[in-house]
């Protein structure tokens, strides 16, 4: 029991709530560190070819002692893989990578309007997902005309589409676009990297609640019913980002964090983004 909840997603997978996010992690310290979190009790890990760390996050899930079905891991297609062929290959190299059996989400990492076609690329990964390699596919950093092209051009609905989104981009026409095709939102950058730990409005919460800003940010994140990841090589950080489930925020902090949005982006802008 990690008291982490599944949410189900549009093809009746469940995917844990609360997962681990591994960008930045070099690959040297990416075998101990997701090791830390699987022991910390952390079942979702997220990577990514462009990561360069697949190798390490697998070779973890592998030593965890952990069944393979009790781990959730998503990775995502490399930017220079976008043509059909490139995307069956680059999917090949990721199970090399991570050399597990079966992926559970991949995703589309950046739909680079300017480079190419989306909608091939989504073919490759509804083949792959029809061959039973991988168990839900998505996108990510697609804004709503990304996502409309994609839902009139296709027969897979993306199971998730993974964005920037925290207190200073909250995001709410992709979120409630994604709501309405049901697609579940997975905030990446859910602290911006810690930008908004030392936010006033956040840190009196967390004063009265008696929890730290990334947890009081966490939770938010939490009770607006994403999919969250935090980053931390810090096995302290790592212990308390998890510890979510034991308090709640009030409709009035909910509605003061909310407020903090002021569309500021840690990264960049999909429709002008290139790779
Ligand atoms: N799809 C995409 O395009 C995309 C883009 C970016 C990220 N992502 C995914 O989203 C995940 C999370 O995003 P992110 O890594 O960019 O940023 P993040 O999780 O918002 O923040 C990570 C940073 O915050 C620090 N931190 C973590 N927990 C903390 C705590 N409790 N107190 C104070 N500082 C804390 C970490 O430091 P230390 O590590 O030094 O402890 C690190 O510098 C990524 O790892 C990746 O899996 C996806």
């Amino acid at each position: 029991m990690t008291g982490v909840p599944d949410i189900t997603l549009n093809n009746g997978v469940t995917i844990p709530q609360l997962g681990f996010g591994t960008f930045q992690i070099p690959p040297e310290e990416t075998r101990e560190t997701t090791l830390a979190a699987l022991e910390t009790g952390y079942r979702h890990i997220d990577t990514a070819e462009m990561y360069g760390n697949e190798k390490e996050v697998g070779q973890a899930v592998r030593d965890s002692g952990l069944d393979r079905d009790d781990v959730f891991v998503t990775s995502k297609l490399d930017n220079g893989a976008h043509a059909h062929d490139d995307a069956l290959r680059a999917f090949d190299r990721t199970m090399d990578d991570l050399g597990l059996e079966y992926l559970d989400l991949f995703l589309i990492h950046w739909p680079l309007p300017d480079r190419g076609d989306f909608v091939e690329t989504w073919r490759a990964l509804e083949e792959v997902y029809r061959s039973g390699r991988v168990k839900s596919i998505g996108v990510s950093n697609f804004q709503p005309n990304h996502l409309r092209r994609l839902l009139d051009n296709s027969t897979v609905v993306p199971a998730v589409n993974q964005i920037e989104v925290h207190p200073y981009l909250t995001q709410d026409a992709v979120r409630s676009f994604g709501a309405e095709q049901d697609i579940v939102t997975e905030a990446w950058s859910p602290i911006a990297q810690g930008k908004v730990l030392d936010d006033p409005a956040i840190t009196r919460i967390a004063e009265r609640v008696g929890r730290s800003a990334a947890q009081v940010t966490l939770r938010w994140h939490i009770q607006r019913g994403d999919v969250v990841f935090p980053k931390s090589v810090t096995r302290k950080r790592i212990e308390e980002n998890f510890a979510l489930f034991d308090f709640e925020l009030t409709e009035g902090d909910m509605g003061d964090i909310s407020a903090l949005n002021r569309d500021e982006r840690t990264g960049p802008d999909p429709d002008r983004f290139h790779g």
